[in-house]
Order: structure tokens, then C-alpha cells, then sequence
């Protein structure tokens, strides 16, 4: 085992870890992938689902990639290629083709969510100047933002300028403080935004639950997300909705996890900081996230406006409706600013540990440093990123978010949890996760490791593969607007092309890195 300095890059403090990786966790998802979720999806009868996948899904394969991710750094690899190539003892030659998705995937989502990420400093900057503030009904108002967000968003006319300025600058930011290593940027970037942003999510769920009823009234809006609809318990889609979320919130099943925990000491606890991590995201999500921005859509719009809303999408409901609600409000600046900015710094403590994979790999694997691997990332980001700026409308970016953020990761999540539970071995694995932990894992989950979540996740994927994925991968105009107009199919090819590529491109540095380390040993 060769030490280097990568290899002793390491947390600062324990405080640092756990605010690193709830800033990993809590993100876009928490805020406005959640309640859309969770409205569309039956409301409060969602929770159940929810609930359950929470138990089954994301608190072992929370377990898992921390127990994973420290496991192979200690053998100096910090990315999934490495790392299952170590799981398998180095006996199954594919395991590190696998790893592959472990550094691909989470790029590709670095790509497009940076640039959404750009979008909410944009929106940040336009709340204090009221760029998109306008008159009239609430309606109206929402139409008001509409029509600015579409402008911002098409770059082919003028306004493309601004759009990309912001993109840029979110770009340099983010390769700023990844340069700055482990403890030096990614944990300084938590240990401030983090509590920053539950402080902001904290004070806007306060100024929602006491607006004036308008077209009703806070606590209406609660009943609206949290009223359960027993029917939908029965629909298989609320069941992948509920577990998609899961992954999508917790960050598993994509490699930044691992890559993280990679960074920890041999005997540092996994069990009860990976169980902490888990639970400030379920608050995040559910006390915070579910407190935001629906209730305040049904304030405003009223409960068939929110409803109408809610189908529009995250953005509709995020951006526009709420772009629109504060404008209500007195302070409507400021309170506007608040929201798009606590948007912004939970977007960009998710983008780090989104980019920070593919800076490990090049390290481990190229021999880059730190800094040269992350101004890589960022340049390579910044110029692929340009594709969904001007393409938008062409729904690449909803291409990516669908393979790489949607399925992709519960594909990857299944054979993890494979190659951990049945071998690398449950025992051993218990084990490992054991090592100096701070807290025992009760022992039913011991089955539910090995039976209980592959089980789960076969089932699931086979489900969805047959009625979603595989629909998708044909472009059927039922499951995507994005395939309704034929125009769109050659950006939309182009758009998977280019995450085949990234495949093909990591796994061939793969493959040499493994050949020069086998010449290395022979002689
Ligand atoms: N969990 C983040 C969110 O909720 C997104 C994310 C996914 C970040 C996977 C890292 C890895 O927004």
C-alpha cells in the first residue's frame, strides 16, 4: 500500500464530518424535489412508502457506503473503482468495471445540478433588485415569474449572457473550494452553510406558518401536503416514487458517500454518524422541506391552484410559485432573497460531494493533485454544462436527471449491495462496519442486509425497468414531454451518447491505471 499525501488527506474534526455530509445529503431534493413528491404522490399516505424505504433501503445502504467508503480508504483508494476491486479481494476482475457508475453518475448530476445551483444565485440576485417582480393577482404575479424564468433560461436570444455569467460563477466557486481539499474546503464550506441553512429554512417555515390566510389559510396548506389518500397506497408508482426519492435525498447509491467516508481513520465510527447523517436529512426534508414551499403555494393559489402547480414540476412550484408568494409578503425582497439563497448554499454543499469522486479518481488513479483534479472537474463541467445551457428546452437536462439521478443509482445501489452482503460476506461486512463504532447496529438488520434491501431493489428495478425505464430508453411520448416532439430526439441521443462516453473514457483509465499498478508489483 503506497502512502502518499492523498492518501492522508484526511477530515479536521468530527464536528467538520458530520455537517460535510448532511451537507451532502440535504439539498435541491430536500426543498423542492420532496414536496412536489410527496403532493403528487398521495400526500400524507406518501409517508408510508416513505417511511418504509427509509427503514429498508436508506438506512442500510447508509450503513453500507460508509462501512465501503472507509474500508477502501484504507487501502488509499477513494473512489468505487478501487474500492470493489479491495470488497472482492481483488478476485473479481469486473468488480472495478462496476465502480465505473461510482465516479460517472455522480459527475454527470454534478453537471446539470450546478447549473440549476446557478439558477437559484441568479434568482438570489433578482430577488433584491425585484427583476422578476411584477403586478396584479397572485396569478398573474406567478405569470410575471414565468415568463422571466423562460427568458433567463433561453440563451439563444441576449439574455443568454446572464444566464451563463451566473452559471460561470457557481463554476469557479465550486472549483475554488474543491481545490481547497477535504478539510480545507469542503468541511469550511459546511461548517458555515450548513447551520446557515437550517437557520434560514428555520425562520421562512416560521414566516409561512404565520402569513395571513389569503386564498387559505397555513394550516390548510398542511392538511393539502400531509392529508393521506389510502388509495394511492395500492399504486406501485407511489411505492418508486417514494424509494426514488429516498436515494435522490440521502445521496446514496451515486459514490459521494463512499468517497467521503473514504477520508475517515481506520477506527473512526461509521454506525452512528452514518445514522445521524440519515436522520438531519429526514428532518431537513420532512419538518422543513415539507413546511415550505407547498403550504405556502395553497396560501396563496389556493388548494386547486397548488395542486395544478405541484404537476407543473419542482421548478413550477420553487421558482414560480414561489417567486410569486413573496412578492406578497412585506420585506418581499429580502424574504424572497432568503429563499432562493438557503437554495443556493444547500445546492452547493450537495455539488461538492457530487464533484468530489471524479477529483478523487484523477488523484488516485492519474496521479493529479488536488488542485490540478479540480480544476479538471470544474472545466470539464463548465464545458459540458454549456450543452444543457443552450439546450434546455431540449430536455437533455431532464435526460440526465432521468438515468443518471432517477435510476442509474438504484441500479448501482443493487449491485453494491450485492457485492457487500453476499461477497465481500454479511459477516465480515458486520464486522467491518463494527470497527470502532460508537453505536451497535440491532441485529435484525443483519437479515435485512442480506435478504431484506437486495430483495427490495430487485423488485423494484425490474418493476420500473419494465413499465418506466424501458419506455424511456424508446422515447415513448407517454413518459417524458420531452419525446413528444420528434425534433428533440438528436439532443436527446446526444445527451446519452455523452454518458456512454464518460463510461467508456473512466473505464479505460481504469483499466491502464490496473495494468501500470500489475507492472509496478512484477518488477
Ligand atoms: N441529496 C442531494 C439532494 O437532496 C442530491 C445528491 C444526490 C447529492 C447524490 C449527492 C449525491 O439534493
Amino acid at each position: 500500500m503506497s502512502i502518499d499525501t492523498h492518501t492522508q488527506e484526511r477530515w479536521g474534526t468530527r464536528i467538520g464530518l458530520v455537517l460535510a455530509m448532511a451537507g451532502n445529503a440535504v439539498g435541491l431534493g430536500n426543498f423542492l424535489r420532496f414536496p412536489v413528491q410527496a403532493a403528487q404522490n398521495g400526500g400524507g399516505t406518501f409517508m408510508i412508502p416513505y417511511f418504509i424505504s427509509f427503514i429498508l433501503l436508506g438506512i442500510p445502504l447508509m450503513w453500507v457506503e460508509w462501512g465501503v467508503g472507509r474500508f477502501g480508504g484504507q487501502y488509499g483508494h477513494h473512489t468505487l473503482p478501487g474500492t470493489l476491486d479491495e470488497l472482492t479481494d481483488r478476485k473479481k476482475a469486473w468488480a472495478k468495471y462496476i465502480g465505473v457508475m461510482g465516479v460517472v453518475m455522480p459527475l454527470v448530476v454534478f453537471i446539470y445540478y450546478t447549473y440549476i445551483v446557478s439558477w437559484m444565485l441568479g434568482f438570489s440576485l433578482f430577488s433584491l433588485t425585484g427583476g422578476y417582480f411584477g403586478q396584479g393577482t397572485p396569478e398573474e404575479k406567478a405569470e410575471g415569474v414565468r415568463k422571466f424564468l423562460v427568458e433567463y433560461q433561453t440563451v439563444q436570444d441576449g439574455s443568454g449572457l446572464i444566464t451563463v455569467l451566473f452559471f460561470a460563477i457557481t463554476i469557479v466557486f465550486l472549483g475554488w473550494i474543491l481545490a481547497r481539499g477535504i478539510s480545507g474546503g469542503i468541511e469550511k464550506l459546511a461548517l458555515y452553510g450548513v447551520p446557515l441553512l437550517l437557520v434560514l429554512a428555520a425562520v421562512l417555515v416560521f414566516r409561512i406558518l404565520t402569513m395571513a390566510p389569503q386564498a387559505a389559510s397555513p394550516s390548510d396548506g398542511l392538511n393539502f401536503i400531509w392529508n393521506p389518500d389510502w388509495a394511492s397506497l395500492g399504486n406501485a408508482r407511489v411505492w418508486v416514487a417514494a424509494a426514488g426519492q429516498m436515494f435522490f435525498t440521502l445521496s446514496v447509491g451515486m459514490g459521494s458517500i463512499q468517497t467521503y467516508s473514504s477520508y475517515l481513520r481506520r477506527k473512526d465510527d461509521v454506525t452512528l454518524t452514518g445514522l445521524s447523517t440519515a436522520a438531519t436529512n429526514e428532518f431537513a426534508e420532512v419538518v422543513l422541506g415539507g413546511t415550505l414551499a407547498i403550504p405556502a403555494a395553497v396560501v396563496f393559489f389556493g388548494v386547486a391552484g397548488a395542486t395544478a402547480i405541484a404537476q407543473g414540476g419542482s421548478f413550477d412550484l420553487g421558482i414560480v410559485a414561489m417567486g410569486a408568494v413573496f412578492q406578497g409578503l412585506p420585506g418581499a425582497e429580502i424574504w424572497a432573497f432568503l429563499w432562493f439563497f438557503l437554495l443556493f448554499i444547500a445546492g452547493a454543499t450537495s455539488c461538492v460531494a457530487l464533484a468530489s469522486p471524479a477529483i478523487s479518481f484523477l488523484q488516485d488513479e492519474l496521479k493529479l493533485s488536488r488542485k490540478k483534479a479540480s480544476w479538471s472537474i470544474a472545466g470539464l463541467a463548465a464545458l459540458i454544462g454549456l450543452f444543457h445551457v443552450v439546450y434546455l428546452q431540449r430536455g437533455v437536462l431532464d435526460e440526465w436527471d432521468y438515468w443518471a439521478g432517477t435510476f442509474g443509482l438504484v441500479v448501482f445501489a443493487a449491485f453494491e449491495i450485492v457485492l457487500f452482503s453476499w461477497v465481500f460476506g454479511i459477516d465480515r461486512g458486520w464486522e467491518e462496519l463494527h470497527r470502532g463504532a460508537d453505536l451497535r447496529i440491532p441485529g435484525f438488520y443483519k437479515p435485512i442486509m442480506k435478504w431484506v434491501t437486495p430483495i427490495f431493489l430487485f423488485v423494484l428495478l425490474g418493476w420500473w425497468g419494465f413499465t418506466e425505464a424501458l419506455p424511456t430508453l424508446l422515447m415513448e411520448p407517454g413518459v417524458g414531454d420531452r419525446y413528444a416532439d420528434p425534433a428533440n430526439r438528436p439532443y436527446l441521443w446526444i445527451a446519452r451518447g455523452t454518458i456512454v462516453l464518460m463510461l467508456a473514457a473512466v473505464a479505460l483509465m481504469v483499466r491502464r491505471a490496473w495494468k501500470r499498478r500489475a507492472d509496478a508489483t512484477v518488477e
